[in-house]
Formats: structure tokens, C-alpha cells, sequence
């Protein structure tokens, strides 16, 4: 019956796969919510790194199921790619399953992303150019096909010859691209439909198999993609994704009620990373942030973009605690501050001559927004083989405690290295859910 989500709380990036990776090993069930082949998370499995992009961390173990739920943008060819690398390496994929629900990611999705950030000059989103903006445009835009429409033909053929149509028009118009053509229409047409028969066997209704798991008391875990400063609503907008990574996601994502759901985990960096364009008041281009990028290896999976170094923001974090309605945290990259004599952890910002501590809306007031800090002592001593909290020098301990005040969350794992062994663990959370767990008939 118990449910977790793992949510990013900062502007992705924070580990989530490995703490996900972890949870995963006690769930039944992982349940991929929002985003596509946009989120990258590297795994490391019986010697091997995989590098997932739309396939839940479960995928590994063929006894629990891996959902890929509707409120995904499924892209069959990527996750065609994504599932032979894993075959190739002898994976038993049978745990895998679609929803019904999920958008399609086409072909023309990409072209339009890529154009699109073209045409926007220095004003460009710098999106993962994989087409998810576009893909949700037309989902909401109501010019969208779901997974089960690749099953049926006749449907498939009608509803994607006025579709295409309708990109004709953006693609030459707005554009001046090449319009897709009647041959290239119809070798469209037979690609996905192709991609139906292939994934077949693993469609369904996904929001129905995962309430019938949690009903015979199957533990869920749902893993967002992204962070929530990436959030289309509470994120830096329009500097955002197009989906909702907020812990709330996770329910009009997979079709799952909040009432299902007992702990909410939100994921973050003893420091803050992000890529992409949009304001970050804690950014450091400098050398402390080159510091951080070479010890951390701050390098996009699914771009290999180095990655944008700031310090820990902690209204941020207590923005990030408010809309997913966090319970827990997970620390990661503890290990980085190691040889830092002074950490430093934005508590306020300055705007405008005023102290605020709230994450304002307005992107100007963002860029104006100074960073207020609090500098702690930081500490010399390795801690990459720390095990347990009372190991932790005093001065990272401290450090710890301040994040867990600051979020007014109690920390329920940190981490000291990349590795599944590097997380030390403080609360049993699939413990802990499962004693919150309300019965409902
Ligand atoms: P899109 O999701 O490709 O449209 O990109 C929109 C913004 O989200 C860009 O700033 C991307 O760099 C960022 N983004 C998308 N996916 C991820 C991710 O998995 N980790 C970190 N940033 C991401
Ligand atoms: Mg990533």
C-alpha cells in the first residue's frame, strides 16, 4: 500500500537516480510521472554504467514492474534505443509497461524544438532539443496522439494526416523549413504504427494496475524527472520544462490520487547545479564554481553541457519544500566540500534594498535578487568512506543540521559519493510510509 514519490528540489540533476535506485530495490512497482527522454540519470548495475533516460531505475529486475505513466512524453524510438542497450547487456526488460495515455513524441516534435530555440536567438530556452515543449504544446493544444492511437491504423493514418498538415504550415511558414512531404507522411505513418506492434505486449492501462498493486499492499514508488525550479508552474518561468515535476505531478501524471501518496522525498546537492538558460541567484562563475564542476564532474548525461555551479540556496529549497509538499530530504555530494574552508548557504535575498525570503515570481526581480549568505567553517577531512552520521567531521555535521533547519526537513539520507554504497541511510522510509498508510475501501 505505501507510495513515495522522489522529487528534485532544485533544477534536476540532484541525484534522484541514485536514491530512486536505492528505494527501488524494496518497491514492487516504479512509476516514471512527467517528462521523456529529456531527463538523464547514469546507473551503475553489475559492473556496467547504464545511462536511463525514459525507463524507470526498476527496469533491472524483472519481478517488479517499470511504468512508464501517461503523464510522460513517450518517445518509442529513444526508448527502443534505450531498451536494446540494456537487452545487448543481457537485462531482462519484461518488467516494463506504457500507459495507454502517454503522449507520443514524434519526429516533427524535434525538428520544431530545435527550430524553435534557433529562431529565439538569445533568448533561447536551451532545451535538450528533444521535442518535449512541443509534444506538450500538442498535448494540451489537443493536437496530440496517445500510445493506444498507434495501435489503431485507420485512426492513426487520419488524425496524423491533419496533424502534419497543421506543422506544414509551421514548419514553412514560420520557418521556412521543408514541409513533410506525402512520402514522408506515410513512411511517418508506417514508422509508429510499426512502433505500436512493438511495444504491444507492454500497453496498458497503467493508473488502473497501479491502484490494483497498492490495494494488495504493493509498495509504488514514483520517480519525477527534472526538479522543481524546472516546474512549468513553480519553476523559473519560462526557463522551466514543459511538464510538472512538483510532487503533485505525480498524481495527474500516473492517475493516482494524493490520498495515495504518504511521503514525499525531495532530492538535493549539498551545493546547486543547473543547465539550461534562466536566472540562478546563487551562481558561481568563478573559481569556486569551477572547483565544484571538476571535483563533482558537473557534466550533463543527456547533453554532456557542463553544468552551472552555485551554492546551496536555501529559499530554493524551502520554495521547492512548500509546492511538492516535501516530508523528507536527501542530501547528496556531501564529499565534494571536502578541503573547503568556508561552505556558504543563501538563506535571504536582497531586492530592491529589501530582504526577502520568498522565491519571487517575476524573472527581473530574479536577476536583481542578491543572494544574502551564512558561511559556515568547512571541513578538510575525506569523507567518501563515512558510513554512519556520527562519522561526519563535526564541521560537515553542522553543515548537515543547517540544511535540515533551513528546510524544516529532517534528513532521511546524505551522500558521500557517487556509488549505491556511498548513501548513508537515516530513516526507513518505506518504513515510515508504511505506518502512515490510511485504508481506503
Ligand atoms: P527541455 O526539457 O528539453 O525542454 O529543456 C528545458 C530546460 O530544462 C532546459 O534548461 C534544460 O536544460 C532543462 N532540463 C531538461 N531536462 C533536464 C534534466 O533531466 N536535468 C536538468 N535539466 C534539465
Ligand atoms: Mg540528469
Amino acid at each position: 500500500m505505501p507510495a513515495i514519490v522522489v522529487v528534485g528540489s532544485q533544477w534536476g540533476d540532484e541525484g534522484k537516480g541514485k536514491i530512486t535506485d536505492f528505494l527501488a530495490q524494496e518497491a514492487d512497482v516504479i512509476v516514471r510521472y512527467q517528462g521523456g527522454n529529456n531527463a538523464g540519470h547514469s546507473i551503475a548495475f553489475g559492473g556496467k554504467k547504464f545511462a536511463l533516460h525514459s525507463i524507470p531505475s526498476g527496469i533491472f529486475d524483472p519481478t517488479k514492474l517499470s511504468i512508464i505513466a501517461n503523464g510522460v512524453v513517450f518517445n518509442p524510438k529513444a526508448v527502443i534505443e534505450e531498451l536494446s542497450i540494456l537487452q545487448e547487456a543481457g537485462v531482462d526488460t519484461s518488467g516494463l509497461r506504457i500507459s495507454n495515455r502517454a503522449q507520443v513524441l514524434f519526429s516533427y516534435h524535434k525538428t520544431i524544438d530545435a527550430l524553435q530555440e534557433e529562431a529565439r536567438g538569445v533568448a533561447k530556452i536551451g532545451t535538450t532539443k528533444n521535442g518535449i515543449g512541443p509534444a506538450y504544446v500538442d498535448k494540451f493544444m489537443r493536437s496530440g496522439l496517445r500510445v493506444a492511437d498507434l495501435l489503431d491504423k485507420d485512426y492513426l493514418t487520419k488524425r496524423l494526416t491533419e496533424i502534419v498538415g497543421e506543422k506544414n504550415l509551421i514548419l514553412t511558414r514560420l520557418y521556412d523549413a521543408e514541409p513533410i512531404n506525402d512520402i514522408a507522411l506515410s513512411a511517418l505513418i508506417e514508422e509508429y504504427y510499426g512502433y505500436g506492434q512493438y511495444f504491444k505486449r507492454y500497453i496498458m492501462d497503467t493508473s488502473y494496475q497501479i491502484d490494483k498493486e497498492l490495494r494488495r499492499g504493493k509498495k509504488v514508488l514514483f520517480e519525477g524527472a527534472q526538479g522543481v525550479m524546472l516546474d512549468i508552474d513553480h519553476g523559473t518561468y519560462p526557463y522551466v520544462t514543459s511538464s510538472s515535476p512538483i510532487g503533485g505531478g505525480a498524481t495527474t501524471g500516473s492517475g493516482v490520487g494524493p490520498s495515495m501518496i504518504q511521503e514525499v522525498l525531495g532530492v538535493c546537492k549539498a551545493y546547486t547545479s543547473r543547465v539550461g538558460e534562466g536566472p540562478f541567484p546563487t551562481e558561481q562563475i568563478n573559481e569556486i564554481g569551477d572547483k565544484i564542476r571538476e571535483i563533482a564532474h558537473e557534466y550533463g548525461v543527456t547533453t554532456g553541457r557542463p553544468r552551472r555551479i552555485g551554492w546551496f540556496d536555501a529559499v530554493v529549497m524551502r520554495h521547492a519544500t512548500r509546492v511538492s509538499g516535501l516530508t523528507k530530504l536527501s542530501v547528496n555530494c556531501l564529499d565534494v566540500f571536502s578541503d573547503f574552508e568556508t561552505v556558504k548557504i543563501c538563506v535571504a535575498y536582497k531586492l530592491h534594498g529589501e530582504v526577502i525570503k520568498y522565491y519571487p515570481a517575476s524573472l527581473q526581480d530574479l536577476y536583481d535578487a542578491e543572494p544574502v549568505y551564512e558561511e559556515l567553517p568547512g571541513w578538510s577531512e575525506d569523507i567518501t568512506q563515512v558510513d554512519c552520521i556520527e562519522d561526519l567531521p563535526e564541521n560537515a555535521l553542522n553543515y548537515l543540521n543547517r540544511l535540515s533547519e533551513l528546510t524544516g526537513l529532517e534528513i532521511a539520507t546524505f551522500a558521500v559519493g557517487p556509488d549505491r554504497d556511498s548513501t548513508v541511510v537515516l530513516k526507513d522510509l518505506w518504513k515510515i510510509a508504511d505506518s502512515e498508510v490510511i485504508k481506503h475501501a
